[in-house]
């Protein structure tokens, strides 16, 4: 099987589309950032990479926070429109027709059409060449009511959530695996004293 070379590039895939609302003053705006992902889980911190010359970088820069949320395939054309346009000449919460809600951390808003929002507080700004990098810690995060089940459990895969990858928008697939299931030794029978035998993560 032969490989071939290809020059170095931003090819990581999927990543979420995120839209990111941002708040400074009386002035909001959102934008669509893919450059984005966790980087520590405690304290919860996230980055978004954004370029200097976009309207929302001054407004991230002096506000030092944003939302940044998770959108559903439903919303893969607004998510291309905050994306293609500038809040500098358009008005694109009303053009998505996003319904606003207060975020509970920050004065940015959470979008209510999107099932999962990340209220973040930036730490630290490095600039990283073409995009200079937002590090945030999330300190508050809302979820759709209709994604918890009735035993209080997140059920990611009613969110439909939209992936990006290589220039193109895709809906997220079937589930394949649980974290952690690699590790789990299923027996042929059950063992009442070692435990129940359903394959399940103790
Ligand atoms: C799918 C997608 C992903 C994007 N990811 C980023 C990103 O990670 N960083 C960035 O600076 N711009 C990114 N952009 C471009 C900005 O969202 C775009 O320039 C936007 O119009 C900026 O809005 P603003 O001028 O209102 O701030 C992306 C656009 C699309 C469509």
């Amino acid at each position: 099987m032969g490989r071939i070379k290809l020059k170095g590039g931003a090819l990581t895939a999927p990543v979420p589309p995120a839209l990111v609302t941002v708040a400074d003053g009386d002035e909001k705006n959102v934008l669509t950032v893919a450059w984005t992902g966790i980087l520590s889980t405690v304290p919860p911190t996230t980055y978004i990479s954004v370029r200097p010359r976009r309207h929302s970088y001054g407004m991230l820069e002096r506000s030092r926070e944003f939302v940044l949320h998770l959108p559903p395939t439903a919303l893969a054309k607004q998510v291309d429109y905050c994306g293609t346009f500038t809040g500098a000449k358009v008005d694109k919460f009303e053009k998505c027709n996003f319904t606003l809600l207060p975020s509970d951390e920050v004065a940015a808003p959470t979008i209510a059409e999107c099932p999962i929002a990340l209220e973040c507080r930036v730490k630290t700004v490095l600039p990283m060449g073409s995009h200079d990098v937002f590090i945030a810690e999330i300190v508050s995060v809302s979820v759709d009511e209709n994604l918890m089940d009735a035993n209080g459990k997140l059920r990611l895969e009613r969110a439909d959530l939209l992936a990006f990858g290589h220039g193109e928008y895709y809906a997220l697939g079937r589930r394949v695996g649980v974290f952690g299931f690699s590790a789990v030794k299923r027996r042929k029978t059950p063992d009442k004293k070692k435990g129940n035998g359903n394959g399940k993560r103790r």
